[in-house]
């Protein structure tokens, strides 16, 4: 495994390989891997001659400095971790790297940018689509791979590509779980033992929501999830939606689509957690 911090040579590397028609598979990552991202990346492996993974704390989606500041920075656990998954090359380029000037593009991608996490943080999908595009210009991979628990993230993710063009297959990976149900993310480290015994209430009750469905209405659901939720004196609801899985547009009757999803975001204690269900 190699592992790489410069575009030059990443794209030099990849190009002799492409010459000999290899395929080549990405997964963008910000570090402080886990299983989920392990799981990601054992399909990219499995179903591409060429696996590349980066590690890149992009501060372009990052709407909190503290946040930025404190996410976890991991690289050498990291890198063990790729090495034994079988990764072929770690991309883990600077900032400067990245950005040698500021990114000033704009994107509009629609509804799917604006709901949910793109009205609670904004600018933060600006920010993705800015590092995923360039991960994509640079790589040129055949297939991405992407986890289900940023739900929103992969349908912004899908509307770029349509948009400008990549020829890149999006691939959406299951959320990986802890065996209490708590969803698999680098955030969950931030909780103290206290609240990582409370998070798993999330998953619980959305689990349990689905018992409900469809003799309750979608109204009912959600007021059933968040009342729960909530009944924890630690945990708060910011917004839980139940939306139609391709538009992420609210649905307000279950006869509203054949794929309705629903997206939660928690404050537990301090920590954002984000999590979702589907329903069909
Ligand atoms: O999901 C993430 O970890 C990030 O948003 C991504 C896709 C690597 C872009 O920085």
């Amino acid at each position: 495994m190699e592992i790489v911090n410069s575009i030059n040579e990443l794209k030099s590397y990849l190009a002799e390989l492409k010459r000999d028609n290899k395929t080549v598979g990405l997964v963008p990552t910000m570090g402080a891997l886990h299983d989920g991202h392990l799981s990601l990346v054992h399909r990219c492996v499995n179903e591409n001659d060429v696996c590349v993974v980066s590690v890149f704390v992009n501060p372009t989606q990052f709407n909190d400095k503290h946040d930025l500041e404190t996410y976890p920075r991991t690289l050498e656990a990291d890198c063990a971790l790729l090495e034994s998954a079988g990764c072929d090359f770690v991309f883990a380029p600077s900032v400067e790297e990245m950005y040698p000037e500021p990114d000033t593009r704009v994107f509009h991608l629609g509804r799917v940018a604006e709901v949910m996490e793109g009205a609670k943080r904004p600018g933060h999908f600006n920010g993705v689509a800015q590092v995923v595009s360039k991960l994509f210009y640079i790589v040129e991979p055949d297939n991405a791979y992407f986890g289900e628990k940023d739900f929103q993230q992969i349908a912004v993710i899908r509307a770029m590509v349509k948009q400008l063009n990549i020829p890149v297959r999006i691939h959406a990976c299951p959320i990986v779980r802890e065996a209490d149900g708590l969803a698999l993310s680098s955030r969950n480290t931030r909780l103290t033992p206290e609240l990582r015994q409370k998070a798993p209430l999330i998953a619980c009750t959305l689990k349990e929501s689905t018992t409900f469905v469809p003799e309750k209405s979608v109204q009912e659901v959600i007021d059933f999830v968040v009342n729960k939720i909530n009944s924890d004196p630690d945990m708060e609801v910011e917004y839980y939606e139940i939306v139609d899985g391709n538009t992420l547009e609210s649905i307000k009757s279950w006869a509203d689509t054949d794929y309705p999803v629903g997206c939660i975001t928690v404050y537990c204690g301090e920590v954002r957690l984000i999590d979702n269900i589907k329903y069909k």
